[in-house]
Parts: structure tokens; sequence; C-alpha cells
């Protein structure tokens, strides 16, 4: 490498990585809120915080999500995580003897060298979490939560990843907001219960014509889903030509997919598909019917859609999906559905679930375009000092208000009043706090309400009450 190259590397400057962004105040305030929001609302549902490892092993998303899904075929972040080649060669070690290879017999590892390696490779992968449900079964296995009064109910926030096309609302690494209610029974009334929490919550936060749509996809045997999909299949063989190559695929790895295509020049033959609802077992057809009722009880609006089949496989009867304006065509806020039978699947006993996950960047985006997320972040008081006794006060100033709880701007130089007050300006303070030698000696501090100029001088202790009730009157 030249000089020239070198020097020019070494100035490269660094970017987040494609599909991943730096959230930044004041925006992460707005963030900050909207979490703030989902502990209150599911803590008064009774839901408790779980936090999550952010990689797990490969083969519980490919077990829970489906080995067919987008997510587990394509988008997902996986990489062997051996660490050194004492590792690797302990790990060979341990397969070989469990697989009844003798370590010695060189011919033997010739023929099997290989299927040892793979197996050790495979095991030993791992990936960044695409969705959280796995993990929570996972864990609800693993700490043998079934020996709790159930239902236990648990909810998680934090980042997810999916190697997809960025674009406006979707990200390589994004955040979701999530619950999972797991045991107990099915009784419509926990999906509808589900459903309230998550409606409340969006209420709360403030997001603008939100639409709740849900269906029901029945569950895995012939008298149900099974020979609807068998159905499906038939009927989408028939106008195989007229879809394109993604649907087409679909037909065999999972047709029920197909009713998810966006294409334009699709959705006249998709419409004219049998539909799941005509072919639902009764019990599924009972409980689908109850959820509705359920629902209606609680007041919460929705839509039933029949083509939502969702794109993740552990899901039964209830799915839903919320969208929300101003996202384009990446406008779902939030996914979820029924999946009793997951943690059976991934090794526990048989269990009810159900749960959502809220994409949290597109609800934030959602909140801002509608103007509700405005996020403030200016000071309460700007502390425009001069002199030397002045700072000292000052100092205590600062202390005394951050512990009344006001934001406050110590400015750690000395500024002339004029550019102090400048400054507090462009922060956004409310009020600038004019602290001279003078104000010191008389004992007498002014301050300065910056919307409307006016000034008044206040003694040392009224100083601290005055601020108080002007919070008081505007919160
Ligand atoms: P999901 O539909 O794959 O479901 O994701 C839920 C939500 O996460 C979506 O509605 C969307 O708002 C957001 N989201 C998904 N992918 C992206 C992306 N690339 N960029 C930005 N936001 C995204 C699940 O993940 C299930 N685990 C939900 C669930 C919980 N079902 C039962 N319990």
């Amino acid at each position: 490498m030249s000089d020239a190259t070198a020097k020019k590397e070494e100035r490269r400057k660094f970017q987040a990585i494609r599909g991943t962004r730096d959230l930044l105040p004041p925006e992460t305030a707005l963030w900050n809120h909207v979490e703030q929001t989902a502990h209150e609302v599911f803590s008064t549902f009774g839901y408790g915080e779980i936090r999550l490892p952010i990689f797990e092993s490969t083969e519980l998303f490919a077990r829970a999500v489906g080995g067919e899904t987008d997510i587990v075929s394509k988008e997902m972040y996986t990489f062997p995580d051996l660490f050194d080649l004492a590792e690797i060669i302990g790990r060979m070690r341990d397969v070989t003897i469990e697989l009844g290879i003798d370590p010695g017999n060189e011919a033997k590892w010739q023929e099997k060298g290989h299927g040892v390696a793979k197996k050790v490779l495979e095991e030993s992968t791992v990936t960044l979490r695409p969705e959280a449900t796995a993990s929570v079964c996972r864990a609800y296995i693993e700490h043998n939560m079934q020996q709790l009064p159930q239902p236990v109910k648990l909810y998680y926030m934090g980042p997810m990843f999916r190697r997809e096309r960025p674009q406006k609302g979707r990200y390589r690494q994004f955040y979701q907001i999530g619950a999972e209610i797991l045991g107990g029974t099915d009784a419509p009334g926990i999906d509808a219960e589900v459903i309230e929490m998550l409606m409340t919550f969006f209420d709360k936060v403030g997001l603008q014509g939100a639409t709740l749509y849900i269906n029901s996809i029945g569950h895995n045997a012939d008298n149900c889903r099974r020979g609807y999909v068998a159905q499906l299949k038939a009927a989408l063989e028939k106008v195989k030509d007229k879809l394109g190559p993604d649907s087409q695929r679909r037909i065999d790895t999972n047709p029920l997919r197909v009713l998810d295509s966006k294409i334009e020049s699709e959705q006249a033959i998709i419409a004219m598909l049998p539909h799941i609802a005509d072919h639902l077992c009764d019990e599924c057809k009972t409980h689908y019917a109850a959820v509705k009722r359920q629902l209606e009880l609680r007041g919460v609006l929705y839509q039933e859609n029949w083509r939502l089949v969702r794109g993740l496989d552990y899901y039964m009867r209830t799915t839903f999906e919320i969208t929300a304006p101003g996202l384009g065509s990446q406008n779902a806020v939030c996914g979820g559905g029924r999946y009793d039978g997951l943690v059976e699947l991934l090794g526990g006993p048989p269990t009810k679930g159900i749960g959502f996950a809220i994409g949290e960047d597109r609800l934030i985006l959602s909140l801002q375009e509608s103007g509700k997320g405005k996020a403030q972040q200016g000071r309460d008081v700007y502390i425009a000092w001069m002199g030397e006794r002045a700072y000292a006060a000052a100092v205590h100033a600062a202390k005394d208000l951050r512990k009344a709880g006001f934001s406050v701007e110590l400015p750690p130089v000395e500024q002339k009043f004029g550019k102090a007050l400048g400054q507090a300006d462009k922060l956004g303070a409310k009020y600038a706090l004019i602290l001279g030698d003078n104000e010191v000696s008389e004992g007498l501090w002014t301050l300065k309400t910056l919307s409307t100029g006016e000034q008044a001088k206040f003694p040392e202790p009224d100083l601290l009450e005055f601020l108080s009730q002007q919070k008081n009157v505007s919160s």
C-alpha cells in the first residue's frame, strides 16, 4: 500500500452499517417515553419484564419460526461461535465419541470426518435474534416456569436483527416491544385481553389512525387448516401461470403465504381463492367467534382480514396485525397471534401461548409523522454567570435546582451575558438565571423568562419555590 493510500485509509470515515442507524437526542426522549408507557401499561395488566440474550442457538429460531420462512431461509445473521483451535478440536473429539467413532481409527476418520466437522459447525452456530417469541418460550422451559401460577405474562423490548432490504420503516437492526402470555388456558378472553392491552398502549402513547385486523388460521389438522391448505394449493395450481415467481414457489413451500402477496397483478386472482373461515373446524370456529365477542365486550374495534396469515410458522387460531398511517408500504406497526404448541415443539410441556410484537421504529415514525412525536429536550434553566463569586453561587444553584428535578445548563466557562442569553435561547431553555457579582452581593437573583423577556428578582430561597410553582402550573 502506498503512503498516500495508507493515509487515505487512516482518514476513512466510518459509517453505521447499512440497515442500522444511530438514534439521537432529542428523538431518544420519544423512544424513552414510548418504552416508559409500555412499562406502565403492561404492568397494569400484570406483565413482568423479561430480559433475553441478543443471540441464541440457530436451531432455536429454525425450529420455532420455521425453515421455509423468509426470516430463517434468508434473513438471519448467523455465525459459528467457535472460539479457538483448542475448542474446535475439543468439540470434534466429543462429537466423534458421541457418534461412536473410534478416534484412533484413521480409516473411519477419513470416512466420517466430514460429518463430524459439519455437526460441530452446526451445533456451534449462533444467530442474532430475528424475533423474541422463540427466546421467551426457551426461557419458559429452561426456568421451569410451568411450575409458577399460570398463565405467565412476560414482556420485553430491545433490538432484533433481520437481513432485509432496508427502506423507510424497514431496518436490519430494529426494535420491538413485545409481550407473551404462556400456560393456563386458551380461553378467548386471553386473546381479547392481550389485544385490549395493546390498543390501550397505542392509545396512551398517542398513536392515531391505528387499524386492528384479525383472523383465525385454525389449527394444524385435516378437518381444519391442513384441509384448507390442500384446497388452497389445488386452487393455486389452477392459476399458477398467472402468478409471479415468488408466489409460484410458495405453492409448494408454503401456500398460505401467497395470501400475503402485495403484487398488484395477483390481487384479483387471490380474491377468488377459498377463504379459511369456511374451512375451520367447529372448535376453532367457536373460539374465533368468542374472541370477536370478547373484543366487542372490551370496546375494541377490529376489522376481519381473511388474508392475514403472518410470516412465521408457529401461529394457530387467532392472528392479528395493526397498521398505522404515515408509514408507506411498511405500515404494520404490530403483529401477533396464538401459538399453542410452540413450547412443546421446543421440548417443553404442552403449553398455550399468545403474544405480539410492536415495531418500535415504525411506531415512532408514525408518531412523528402525525406531529405527536415532537420531542422536547430544552433545558428548564440556563445559568448565565459572570465572576468568580457568581460561579460559586451558580454551582450551588445548579445542584439545588437539579435536585428538585429541573434540567439545568451550567456553562463551564465565563461568557458575556449577551452571549450566554443567546446560547440559552439556542438550547431552548425556558429561563435564564442571571448571576453576576452584584446579584451575589445583594442576595437577589435575576430570573429571565426567555419566551416573554420578562425579568424578576428573587431572594435566593424564593427562586426554587417560584420555579416549582411555574412547573406545576404548566404540567
Ligand atoms: P413480526 O410480524 O415478524 O412478528 O414482527 C412484528 C413487528 O416488528 C412488525 O409488525 C413490524 O412492525 C416490526 N418489524 C419486523 N421486521 C422489521 C424490520 N426489518 N424493520 C422494522 N420493523 C420491523 C414477530 O416478530 C413475532 N415474534 C410477534 C409475536 C410475538 N407473535 C407472538 N408473539
